[in-house]
């Protein structure tokens, strides 16, 4: 099939487009800089250039593939975020972005995406930490969002995922990623990583007794389950995450040992508040995990690293 892939060059947008190739797939790929079109040709892509919040430039190069596919992997996710900001991401202008990806972004690529007759469109969500705290550890795509969550974005997400799937014109399939780790993702081998660098340096302490559930998700099988969604699966929701969703409590000394760090720091709820936030607070003491079992049983979706454990020991280079 011709798939087009809006966020091409991203962390899961680089391990998605040779995959997608590799499946024999033709791939046009999107970037808004153009000095990344080489990169997307060394993938096996053919790039176009647009901003994803010019409507006019994303309705020109979606006319111009003629996709069958449409893909929406755009995020601002990927920057620094200032210790200030952590404590505050919905103030972070990563944040403010991508929900205008996620908003305006994803209604300009539904629009091009009728107007050329495209049949199927999967797009990038985001379940974790919008659980809401008060079912189980373990959440499926059935049970309900907390509409009070200090997260970031919720808005924009509910966007997302109720114009992808409520459309008429075609297929429209929502992939909710569990947290990313592996190369060009916030947990990586790369020094200035989001996530491994403070991991490293001791300043991601577990908050509280780390009782909040955390989903991750190896970019390499976020990017299997996104070739899955392309080629198959009914239109809806679909949690993309490993079989072992686990507590921060747990999960957090293992990816500092995994690093060479030494063990994380634990600090009451109390200073976690004051040092690093609602947000993060409740992200390490109240988050909810996800299951997998709908993806694997209708995506047909085989993982590579069905665990962060082996993960983060065999996959993070
Ligand atoms: N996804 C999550 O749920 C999540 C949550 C928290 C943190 N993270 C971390 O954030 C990173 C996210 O990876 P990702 O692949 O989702 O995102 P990413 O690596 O930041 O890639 C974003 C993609 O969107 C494109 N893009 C952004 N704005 C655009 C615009 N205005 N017009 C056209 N294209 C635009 C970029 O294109 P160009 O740059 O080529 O123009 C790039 O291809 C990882 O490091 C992950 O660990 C992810």
């Amino acid at each position: 099939m011709k798939v087009f892939v809006a966020g091409a060059t991203g962390a899961l947008g680089a391990q998605l487009v040779p995959q997608l190739v590799a499946a024999g797939h033709e791939v046009v790929g999107m970037t808004r800089t153009p000095s990344k079109q080489d990169g997307l040709r060394a993938l096996g892509a053919r790039p176009v250039v647009a901003d994803a919040l010019d409507p006019d430039a994303v309705a020109r190069v979606v006319g111009e593939a003629e996709p069958e596919v449409i893909v929406h992997q755009l995020t601002a996710l990927s920057g620094k975020m200032s210790l200030r900001e952590a404590r505050h991401p919905e103030r972070a202008a990563m944040a403010k972005m991508t929900n205008r990806l996620r908003t305006e972004g994803t209604d300009h690529l539904l629009a091009a995406g009728q107007a050329v007759g495209a049949r199927r469109f999967v797009a990038q969500s985001f379940g974790a930490f919008r659980f809401a705290r008060s079912g189980g550890p373990v959440q499926t795509e059935a049970d309900p969002l907390d509409p009070d969550t200090p997260a970031p974005g919720l808005d924009a997400i509910l966007h997302l995922e109720q114009a992808v799937t409520s459309i008429t014109w075609g297929e429209g399939l929502v992939l909710r990623y569990g947290g990313f780790y592996g190369p060009g993702t916030g947990l990586s081998l790369d020094p200035d990583a989001m996530m491994a660098g403070p991991i490293r340096k001791r300043q991601f302490p577990i908050i509280g007794g780390g009782s909040g559930v955390w989903s991750h998700i190896h970019v390499e099988d976020a990017a299997a389950a996104t070739v899955a969604a392309v080629e198959r699966g009914d239109p809806g929701i679909y949690s993309i995450v490993d079989d072992e969703p686990a507590p921060v409590g747990e999960w957090l000394p293992v990816v500092a040992s995994a690093l060479g760090a030494k063990p994380p720091r634990r600090i009451p709820r109390w200073l976690g508040r004051l040092v690093a936030g609602e947000v993060a607070t409740m992200m390490m003491t109240e988050a909810r995990g996800a299951s997998n079992a709908k993806a694997k049983r209708e995506l047909d979706w085989q993982l590579r690293y069905p665990s962060w454990r082996l993960g983060v020991t065999k996959g993070l280079g």
